[in-house]
């Protein structure tokens, strides 16, 4: 089945560059209104400018497609509210929200200001709050939303000089897995990526010829799939230089200790056996895993009986 976006109403955060001028391109080629949404400054997060953010309307326009324009900050709820205004008076509805504005600060968590950690927490989880929170009600009221945050490996595994770059893209993970809960019942869905691309973000870390193979378009062929009628929910979609695999957290089944023997050494002794990843399990909800303990002190102690 073809995906398409015909109908639909979708704001593309940080869609003046890169990855998310590549995803608001191929949503407005396959018939979404698009609102480009970007601040417009240095990959640091200086400045401010809407050249780029202008050119990629002109250029869907220039396709025959529709799209706005809107600079606002992510990291400014009342700036994301008034381009939500914005979009309803032009549109009357977004369908679809990609959380994709970022900005690097990157240094060793030892010489790392405590305001440079701030400004990236800011912007990727804050950013991705305040976009989600302003859209949420409209898509409640509406039974219909899709929203994609975009992670990073660096999050997911770690990277050196990113604790704060980290530490964000791990949050917004946590943001999707509660969104996922509550939406569910209003037909929201919320996925994320974990793309890797050659962009301004990456460009002195990747060499020339492998910078060709990792296109923006790459990652937003895989990204449609996260955000048309046929989403998926909680699903974390690695992808790069044509590769797509998923993220997921998994946890051991796990073993048990009864409570006159709850040491640490007794913990340390089961080491392995709570490590052993056979029979380990996705978690829906956080309540799930206290199940899981509840049932092995349950099973404990009726084999006391
Ligand atoms: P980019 O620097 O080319 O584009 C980011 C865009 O976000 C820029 O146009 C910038 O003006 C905009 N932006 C920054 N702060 C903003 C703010 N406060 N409000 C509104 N717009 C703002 O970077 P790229 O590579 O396209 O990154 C896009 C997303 O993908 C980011 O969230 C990044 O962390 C993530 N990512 C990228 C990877 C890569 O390999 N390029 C790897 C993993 C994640």
């Amino acid at each position: 089945m073809t995906i398409n976006f015909e109908g639909k109403v979708a704001i593309v955060t940080g869609a003046g560059n890169g990855l998310g001028r590549s995803h608001a391109l191929a949503l407005a080629a396959r018939g979404a209104k698009v609102v480009i949404n970007d601040l417009g400054g240095a990959r640091d997060g200086s400045g401010a400018s809407s050249l780029a953010s202008q050119e990629v309307v002109r250029l869907i326009e220039e396709n025959g497609g529709e799209a706005i324009s809107h600079g606002a900050n992510v990291a400014n709820f009342e700036e994301v509210q008034d381009m939500v205004q914005q979009t309803i008076a032009k549109w009357g509805r977004v369908d679809i929200l990609i959380n994709n504005a970022g900005i690097l600060r990157d240094k060793s968590f030892s010489k790392m200001s405590i305001d440079d950690f701030k400004l990236v927490i800011d912007v990727h989880l804050m950013g991705s709050v305040n976009c989600t929170k302003a859209v949420w009600d409209i898509m409640r009221e509406q039974n219909y939303g899709r929203i994609v945050m975009t992670t990073s490996s660096s999050g997911m595994y770690g990277n050196f000089g990113q604790s704060n770059y980290g530490a964000a893209k791990m949050a917004v993970l946590g943001l999707m897995n509660t969104l996922v809960i509550e939406g569910a019942k209003n037909n929201i869905r919320v996925n994320a990526i974990a793309p890797t691309a050659s962009t301004r973000m990456t460009e002195d870390l990747m060499p020339e010829d492998v910078a060709k193979i990792f296109t923006s378009e790459a990652v937003s062929a895989g990204l449609m799939t996260l955000c048309d009628d046929d989403a998926p929910n909680r699903f974390v979609l690695c992808a790069g230089a044509g590769g797509f695999s998923r993220a997921r957290i998994f946890e051991t089944e796990g073993c048990f200790i009864p409570q006159q023997s709850q040491t640490p050494e007794a913990v340390r002794a089961l080491w392995s056996e709570l490590t052993e990843q056979e029979g380990q399990t996705a978690f829906e909800s956080g309540i799930n895993q206290s199940e899981k303990f509840v049932k092995k002190a349950v099973t404990y102690m009726a084999s006391q009986r």
